[in-house]
């Protein structure tokens, strides 16, 4: 079956006792077992599992195409459980420009495990063959990046990993499955925020792993997920699967409006760069085209004029919102530099921006009055 059939289909058998086309949301945390815990359809307790988040989980591990998934909390959630399934004194590489919650849970979180990470340019195949030691479990791919849209060969990084005995894992929020499907690559973990384009209303927080196997680290994982209780809510896990339905759709109309606002922010003189993996002189453009189907919603825009001036930018916009995260109806920026804590690694004049759904032309036409004089 096709990526947009499967989209609307996986996970979405009619209900057993009613029909229903629309999967009912199991709220239940609790299930009728036999005296000595005979399960009747192989549930017991809703922070194991529950029949919504199965169909969420079949969905999520048809479109990427893996052989099983897992649903978190959150992206943050599901990121720590893959990155936990590591041995002590174990290392991990990880790309020097990431998700601003990678970096903490690499700082403050992963020395408790005595797992050490080290930020290597993943756009380097060199240098990332180079930064391996007999320790490296694992290499952690984002690809394209957040906030820089920096590319990754996930494929190089596949054979690169597995040479050592290490996995690849990899970050496809901002890609997601319709753009670019890592396991087919090679990877052995995908890892989404689904709280982004899967969820893609901006009202669910979520996030998943999917894996190449259902072999052994699926099942540590699942079971750590079990004990240490960073389940989905079934509302959520409902709101997500609805969303998907509609993802390939959507992705399609994020990247033609991302397009064109790339284009039009190339060639304004109120602007140093526009980091866009689609625009030809990007420097991940031939790696993007090689392994996306088209380059997504996402781009930055490096405002000249420094940091005053991009505040000065994001301040005067009027349809288009100041607002973190990202991949919902509504297109959103952020100067990340101020929203990165104590220690921001952004540029000053960077502006995040998540090209939404809205008919391009509001879209110019805002971001023109905007850097206008
Ligand atoms: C690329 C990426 N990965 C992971 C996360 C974390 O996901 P969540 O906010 O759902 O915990 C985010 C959040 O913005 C993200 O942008």
């Amino acid at each position: 079956m096709r990526f947009e059939t499967l989209a609307i289909h996986a996970g979405g058998d009619p209900d057993k006792e009613t029909g229903a086309l629309s999967p009912p949301i199991h709220l239940a945390t609790t299930f009728e077992h036999g005296p000595a815990g005979e399960r009747r359809a192989g549930y017991e307790y809703l922070r194991e599992g529950n029949p919504t988040q199965d169909r969420l989980e079949q969905m999520l591990a048809s479109l990427e195409g893996g052989e099983r998934a897992l649903a978190f909390a959150s992206g943050q959630g599901a990121m720590i459980a893959a990155l936990q399934s590591l041995p002590t004194d174990s290392e991990v590489l990880v790309p020097d420009d990431c998700y601003t919650g990678l970096r903490v849970l690499c700082s403050e979180f992963l020395p408790e495990k005595k797992i050490v990470a080290r930020t290597v340019d993943m756009g380097d195949l060199a240098l990332v063959a180079s930064a391996c030691s007999e320790r490296t479990g694992m290499i952690w791919a984002e690809t394209p990046s957040n906030p820089r849209l920096k590319v990754a060969d996930i494929a190089g990084l596949a054979a690169i990993a597995h040479e050592r005995g290490a996995l690849l894992a990899c970050d496809n929020t901002f890609a997601t499955p319709a753009l670019q499907q890592p396991l087919a690559l090679g990877a052995d973990i995908v890892m989404h925020s689904t709280t982004k384009y899967f969820g893609g209303h901006s009202d669910a927080l979520g996030g998943a792993l999917v894996f190449a196997k259902n072999d052994d680290l699926f099942a540590t994982v699942a079971h750590r997920r079990h004990i240490t209780g960073a389940i989905l809510s079934p509302f959520n896990a409902w709101l997500i699967l609805r969303g998907a339905r509609s993802l390939p759709a959507r992705m399609a109309w994020h990247c033609r409006n991302a397009r064109d606002i790339a284009a039009f922010l190339s060639g304004h003189e109120a602007i140093e760069t526009v980091n866009y993996p689609g625009l030809a002189q990007h420097p991940g453009h031939a790696i993007a085209a090689k392994q996306m189907r088209d380059f997504g919603g996402m781009m930055s825009l490096q405002v000249a004029g420094g940091r005053e001036a991009a505040l000065r930018v994001a301040g005067k916009l009027r349809l288009i919102r100041n607002a973190t995260s990202l991949g919902g109806c509504e297109t959103l920026i952020e100067h990340r530099a101020s929203v990165e804590g104590a220690n921001p690694v952004s540029p000053p004049n960077l502006l995040r921006l998540s090209v939404g759904l809205e008919h391009v032309a509001d879209l110019i036409e805002d971001l023109r009055q905007a850097l206008a004089g």
